[in-house]
């Protein structure tokens, strides 16, 4: 199939190689030049294990090619809306001003029976909006909506073999053959088992919404219990794993600590918010208030406990943080945890050392007023506290003996409660995890 994809940030570019890889022809398209260049040229514009191997491939194979033209999209049968609906300055709700701009600038280049699938994660009403447009700009295009679930990480799995895809549709026999057209782009993942669900536009756009906010529920819900943990000198660790053998609660998402970050869960509940309140319904999602209060205070909580190992004040002392990006295998650093405590240590009078195996870069211009360092055993060096804030396997496996002599006091907050306490205890440092006795 001819297929285009508009917007290529992490999104769109992990879709647009891993769409060639499924054998089609595909343009990936973008109004940020150098990203294009980067991109036609091979080079990934960020890090995501097996994309620059399948970046390389699909371009060799000649079935991916990029652009800053979205002329150049004309001639494809779907046309893959993948671009960014951040969090609006100053606001709660998400700016949509790139989907707008995209479905504005393909709008011309569309033939009757082209299909648009948006990716973007939007609010609920939005795919509804673009359609009403697109009757008027692009008589005969077809909308679905089919939201994305790929994780950070784990980006081109996700979406070459998807946990389901969802495929939300107008009625009739367009919304049939929009389907159908929706089928042979992911033939392949159909052929090999992945559910396939259709329904309406507004129930496609919430499911996407509705996974996230239960995420991030998930994850506050374990950190409120590793507060009652800290209170009651409980273990959270130990009671994830036994409410998690409840198959009903399962045990993934249940990893206290720091809390969540990135450029999705924060974004995305209070976007939700947001447009439930525009609905009527803000009661329904008050709860996401608290998650996200909940989530805010743990960043708080590291700086307390790293001012306590300190003696009670952060004045002069060296503070190292193990890990920039919101989560390993990632040099995403947006709404970063690690960076957010970084930030508030060094301005209550710490000096903050960061490192990083990938995102130091990104970390640099969002707070260049930190010290960066990227090898661990130089970051070390003279800390006072060590706070593990990013669960990098080689931060998991530092090891607590030959890390000793390095710093100038055996204080280690491990903000993921992945570290062995009773391994580094015996080492001797004095080690803290969160909702860990
Ligand atoms: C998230 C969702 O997991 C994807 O399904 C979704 O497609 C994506 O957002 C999106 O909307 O595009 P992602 O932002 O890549 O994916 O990251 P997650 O793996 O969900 O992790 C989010 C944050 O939660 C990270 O900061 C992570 O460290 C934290 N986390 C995760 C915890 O603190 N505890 C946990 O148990 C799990």
């Amino acid at each position: 199939m001819r297929i285009s994809v508009i917007g290529c940030g992490y999104l769109g570019a992990v879709h647009a190689v891993s769409m060639a890889k499924l054998g089609h022809d595909v343009v990936g398209i973008d109004v940020d030049a150098a990203r294009i260049g980067d991109l036609a040229a091979g080079r990934a514009p960020f890090f995501e294990p097996r994309l620059p191997e399948l970046l390389a491939e699909a371009l060799g194979s000649g079935r991916l090619a990029f652009s800053t033209d979205p002329a150049d999209a004309a001639g494809a049968e779907v046309h893959f809306l993948c671009v960014g609906t951040p969090q609006r300055k100053g606001e709660y709700a998400a700016d949509m001003r790139y989907v707008d701009a995209a479905v504005a600038g393909l709008a011309p280049h569309l033939a009757p029976g082209d299909v648009i699938a948006g990716k973007s994660t939007v609010p609920v009403g939005t795919a509804a909006r673009l359609a009403e447009y697109l009757a008027h700009e692009a008589p005969g295009a077809v909308l679905a909506w089919n939201p994305e679930f790929l994780r950070e990480g784990h980006a081109i799995q996700d979406t070459l073999s998807p946990d389901r895809l969802v495929y939300g549709l107008p009625e009739g026999p367009s919304g049939a053959a929009a389907a159908a057209v929706l089928d042979q782009a992911y033939a392949a993942p159909l052929a090999a088992g992945t559910p396939r669900l259709t329904m309406d536009y507004a129930t496609a756009e919430l499911v996407k919404t509705a996974a996230n906010s239960f995420l991030a529920t998930k994850i506050s819900f374990i950190n409120a219990m590793a507060e009652v943990c800290d209170a009651s000198g409980a273990d959270v660790t130990a009671l994830a794993d036994a409410i998690g053998m409840d198959e009903r609660i399962g045990r993934s998402f249940l990893n206290a600590g720091v809390g969540f970050g990135g450029g999705c869960l924060p974004k995305d509940i209070r976007a939700f918010m947001a447009r439930a309140g525009e609905l009527g319904a803000d009661q329904a999602l008050t709860f996401l208030r608290e998650v996200d209060a909940i989530n805010m205070r743990r960043r708080s909580k590291v700086v307390e406990m790293t001012r306590e190992v300190c003696g009670g004040s952060l004045l002069g002392k060296r503070v190292t943080i193990l890990g920039a990006a919101f989560k390993p295998e990632s040099d995403d650093v947006r709404d970063s945890p690690a960076l957010s405590a970084a930030a508030q240590l060094q301005l209550q009078g710490a000096t903050v050392t960061v490192t990083d195996p990938q995102a130091l870069q990104n970390a640099k211009g969002r707070f260049p007023e930190l010290s960066y360092e990227p090898a661990t055993e130089n970051a070390l060096l003279g800390a006072h506290a060590v706070v593990l804030l990013t669960e990098w396997k080689e931060y998991r496996s530092l090891d607590p003996v030959s890390t000793g002599p390095l710093v100038a006091d055996k204080n280690i907050i491990d903000g993921r409660n992945v570290l062995d306490p009773a391994a580094w205890r015996a080492a001797g440092w004095n080690y803290k995890g969160m909702g860990r006795p």
